[in-house]
C-alpha cells in the first residue's frame, strides 16, 4: 500500500463504494444486433444534429435531413470512441501501472476500463452494421481532432496522477449520453438507442469512481501540481471544446450524397458551427479546474511546461 496524503475517511469511503458498486455490466453481447440499423428512421434525436432548427435545415428535403441525420450519429459514435480509446483508456492504463493507494481501488479502476473497453468494441460494431463501406478498417471517418488535442490528451494519458483533472473533462464529454438516451424515445432507431441507454447506464457508476479517484488525487495535490494541472487541462477543455472545427463532416458527405446543395457549403457549416456551440458545447464548467491567480502563477514559472514532456508518440487505436 502506498503512502497517501488524503486523510483514512477517503479510503473507508473507497471500501464502502467497492462493495456497493455493481460490476460492470454492458457488454456487446448484450445488445440485440439483427441486421443493423434502420435506414429509414433517425440514428440520433433530430434536435441534437447542430443544424436542427435553422432556416437552411428547413429548407432541406426529408431524404437529405435522414441522411444529415445518419452522419451526425455515426459521427457522434466516433467521438465516443475517440474519448475511449484515445483519452479513457490509456489514461486508466497508465495509472493502473503504478501502485494504487488500496486494492478495492485498483479493482473499481479496473472495472471503469473494461466498461470503456466494452463500449468501444460496441461502438464499433455499430459502426460497421450502419455502414461496413466506411468501417472496414476501423478508421474514424468524420471525426478528426486537431493535433493540438491528440498532443494533449496523450500528454494527460502519460500523467494521470499529476494532470489528474482528467477525471473531470473526460467525465463531462460523456454528460451529452443522458439526454441522448432520453430523447432517443422520440422515434429514434432502436438499435442506436439501446446503444446509448446501455452506455448511460454505466456513467452513474464511473461517474461515483471518478470523484474516488479525484479525493486521491486533485484535492491533496499541492500548489504547483494543482496550477499545472488545471493549466494543462484547461488548455485540453479550450482546445476539444473549439468550435472552429470538426461538423464539417457530415455536411461534406451531404453534400457528396445530393450535389446540388453544393451551392449552400457556405452556409451549412456556418450554420453547423453556429448549432454546435449552443447544443454541444455543456452548459456546466465540469472539467474546468481552477488555476492560480496570475501574480502566483508567474512566481512559479520555473515549473511551467517545461515541467511536462514534449509532444509524445501517438496512443494506439483500441477496435475490434
Ligand atoms: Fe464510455
Ligand atoms: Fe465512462
Amino acid at each position: 500500500m502506498v503512502s497517501i496524503n488524503s486523510g483514512p475517511g477517503v479510503w473507508l469511503e473507497i471500501e464502502r463504494e467497492a462493495a456497493t458498486l455493481r460490476p460492470p455490466g454492458f457488454t456487446p453481447d448484450l445488445v440485440p444486433w439483427g441486421a443493423g440499423p434502420d435506414f429509414h428512421k433517425f440514428w440520433i434525436p433530430e434536435k441534437m444534429t447542430p443544424l436542427a432548427g435553422s432556416r437552411v435545415y428547413g429548407d432541406l428535403g426529408e431524404e437529405q435531413k435522414l441522411r444529415y441525420n445518419q452522419c451526425c450519429a455515426l459521427e457522434t459514435i466516433e467521438k465516443l470512441i475517440w474519448i475511449e480509446s484515445y483519452g479513457i483508456t490509456p489514461t486508466l492504463v497508465s495509472l493502473l501501472t503504478g501502485d494504487l493507494p488500496t486494492p478495492a481501488l485498483r479493482e473499481l479502476v479496473q472495472s471503469v476500463l473494461i466498461d470503456e473497453l466494452n463500449h468501444t468494441a460496441a461502438e464499433w460494431r455499430l459502426l460497421r452494421l450502419a455502414r461496413e463501406d466506411l468501417y472496414r478498417k476501423n478508421k474514424l471517418f468524420f471525426f478528426r481532432p486537431p493535433p493540438s488535442v491528440v498532443r494533449l490528451a496523450t500528454r494527460v494519458s502519460r500523467m494521470p496522477r499529476l494532470l489528474s483533472g482528467w477525471v473531470f473533462f473526460y467525465g463531462s464529454l460523456e454528460e451529452r449520453l443522458p439526454s441522448l438516451c432520453r430523447e432517443s424515445g422520440n422515434g429514434v432507431d432502436p438499435l442506436f438507442a439501446t446503444v446509448f441507454a446501455l452506455h448511460t447506464a454505466d456513467e452513474a457508476r464511473h461517474k461515483r469512481i471518478n470523484a474516488l479517484i479525484a479525493k486521491w488525487l486533485v484535492e491533496p495535490q499541492g500548489k504547483l501540481a494543482g496550477w499545472i494541472n488545471g493549466r494543462v487541462m484547461n488548455r485540453l477543455s479550450k482546445a476539444y471544446r473549439d468550435t472552429g472545427w470538426g461538423g464539417d463532416g457530415p455536411i461534406l458527405q451531404l453534400i457528396e450524397d445530393f450535389p446540388e446543395l453544393a451551392q449552400h457549403k457556405t452556409q451549412l457549416i456556418e450554420e453547423t458551427l453556429r448549432g454546435r456551440a449552443g447544443k454541444e458545447i455543456p452548459a456546466t464548467t465540469a472539467g474546468q479546474l481552477p488555476e492560480l491567480p496570475s501574480a502566483e502563477a508567474s512566481a512559479l514559472s520555473a515549473a511551467p511546461d517545461g515541467a511536462i514532456p514534449g509532444p509524445t508518440e501517438k496512443i494506439s487505436r483500441v477496435g475490434t
